[in-house]
């Protein structure tokens, strides 16, 4: 008996240590990456037959009862969201938000035969009955990388329109070719938007994305006159009207708004050099101190997103070469692009305009960031309104609208238009309602951001005997009260 047992033991030891041993080599074959996808896969919006059904009625439906001329006085849907009654969602009817999710839930259905002439993408980004009032700061200046769904594209270049604000594309080498025309035919049609040559690839983990934006930053600094720029990726949504950024950031008086965190390990290239005379990174170091050129840059990580005064893009362009810095970060295999602006932004002895501390990040307190929205899923789907997760991140839907009209952030991260278009919708709905028929759904708390740490500290950290202060009068927001 004990000896059979025994035998049956060594058996199963043999089975599991074969086992773990073909686990093992498979971990070994496969790269770090590959290895990550195995556990974040390709977010799938493939629609069932059913679902697919639904959406075309709603289109047919739509297509029957388009009325031109309503679009003279208000905003305009496009035909698979004509049924969306934003305004109900915007006032809480959550019996009303159920017919518009789940299999009812609406995906932007690109469109093959979209008109690319110069006068058509005009009257749908422009249309010629639209006023606008003079911007105070001159105009925002937007950078954003980009690789897919151009009619999403140009609804973010309607939703933020405005004479004077500046819009600079790169697009990724590996998006179709059909993207990059319609890219190209925006710029022509145009005069304020400039896309750049798409020279380089860039993927999820951060390869080039520093790059991509600085050669924004470069290309838009030929434009006079915008006061701020925001750097964006492919499916970041603005939630403030042209009129509330220009005033939010008239509030925040020249202090950038960036996210900076205490370093994530393991981002640095231990074996390259990361103090500013091996990187190079002043173009004249005579009046800098050899303490400062010798010493390491003190690293924050945080958002690839942020919003900076165009003093602080003039320096980061004229003032330092960020040639090295980019490059040694490009090098990091995941996630080197949310050092750039962060790491700078907290360097205070370097004298980038509009800078912050390392402070607060000394003294554990975390500094209240306002360009970019993001729901992370720490307890996985249920973390999310619409319980849809990707690379750990919640994707928002109409389920969010209410928190997309009363948070005090500038942008959302993600809304993906394949997932569910509503939301991108009821958002350009909501921005066109209060830029062009003054409706107040909800009161800038301008309180709010004056008193922003960042701010308060750019406006007064020269006095003597300034102390930071890194608690804020005002409370952060939580996500959750705006559901
Ligand atoms: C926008 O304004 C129109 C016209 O007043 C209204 O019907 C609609 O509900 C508004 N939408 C939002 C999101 O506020
Ligand atoms: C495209 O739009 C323009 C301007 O609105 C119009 O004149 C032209 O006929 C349209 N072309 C097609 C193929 O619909
Ligand atoms: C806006 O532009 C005008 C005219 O060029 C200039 O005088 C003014 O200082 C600018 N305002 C800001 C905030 O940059
Ligand atoms: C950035 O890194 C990626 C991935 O290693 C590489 O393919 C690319 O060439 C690098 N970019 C530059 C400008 O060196
Ligand atoms: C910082 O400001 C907060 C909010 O006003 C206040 O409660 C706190 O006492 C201040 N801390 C210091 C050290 O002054």
């Amino acid at each position: 008996m004990e000896s059979e047992n025994c035998e049956k033991y060594l058996a199963y030891s043999k089975i599991i240590v074969i086992v773990l041993s073909i686990i093992i080599a498979g971990l070994y074959f496969l790269s770090f990456s590959s290895f990550l996808l195995l556990f974040r896969p390709e977010f799938d919006t493939t629609l069932s037959p059913e679902h697919k059904a639904f959406v075309y009625e709603k289109m047919i439906e739509a297509f029957r009862s388009t009325d031109k001329k309503a679009c003279d006085n208000q905003y305009c849907k496009r035909p698979e969201t004509q049924h969306v009654d934003c305004g109900r969602v915007l006032r809480g009817d959550k019996e009303y938000l159920q017919t518009l999710t789940g299999s009812s839930r609406i995906p932007l259905i690109a469109d093959p035969y979209l008109n690319m002439t110069c006068s058509a993408i005009i009257s749908r980004i422009k249309p010629e009955h639209l006023n606008f009032r003079e911007l105070k700061l001159n105009g925002t200046a937007f950078a954003r990388i980009v690789y897919k769904d151009y009619e999403f594209i140009e609804k973010q270049v309607q939703a933020s329109y405005h004479p004077q604000n500046a819009f600079c594309f790169v697009v990724d080498k590996k998006s179709p070719v059909e993207f990059y025309e319609k890219m190209k035919k925006l710029q022509e049609c145009l005069g304020n938007v400039i896309v750049l040559p798409a020279t380089e690839s860039y993927d999820s983990n951060g390869h080039n994305n520093n790059l991509g934006h600085y050669r924004c930053m470069e290309a838009l600094l030929s434009r006079p006159d915008w006061s701020y720029l925001i750097l964006l990726q492919n499916y970041d949504v603005i939630t403030k009207s042209v009129y509330e950024m220009d005033r939010i950031f008239e509030l925040l008086g020249g202090a950038n708004d960036v996210a900076t965190s205490t370093e994530t390990p393991g981002r640095r290239k231990k074996h390259l050099k990361w103090d500013p005379k091996s990187l190079k990174l002043f173009r004249d170091e005579s009046g800098i101190e050899e303490s400062i050129l010798n010493s390491d840059v003190k690293i924050s990580s945080g958002f690839v997103q942020g919003s900076l005064s165009r003093a602080a893009i003039e320096w980061m362009v004229n003032t330092v070469d960020l040639t090295v810095f980019i490059n040694q970060w490009n090098q990091t295999k995941y996630g080197g692009d949310e050092q750039f602006i962060n790491s700078l932004q907290i360097n205070s002895n370097f004298g980038m305009p509009g800078h912050f501390t390392d402070e607060c990040i000394h003294q554990k307190l975390p500094v209240v960031e306002i360009t970019r929205m993001t729901r992370w899923a720490v307890h996985g789907p249920s973390s999310c309104a619409t319980k849809t997760v990707r690379n750990e991140i919640c994707i928002f839907g109409i389920e969010d609208f209410r928190a997309v009209a009363k948070m005090p952030t500038l942008m959302f991260n993600k809304m993906i238009p394949s997932f569910d278009y509503s939301i991108v919708e009821c958002t350009a709905e909501l921005l066109y309602n209060r830029t062009f028929l003054g409706q107040v759904d909800t009161v800038l708390n301008e309180v709010f951001y004056e008193n922003l740490v960042s701010a308060q500290y750019h406006k007064h950290h020269k006095e003597p005997g300034y102390v930071l202060n890194c608690t804020s009068d005002v409370s952060p927001w939580k996500y959750e009260d705006y559901l």
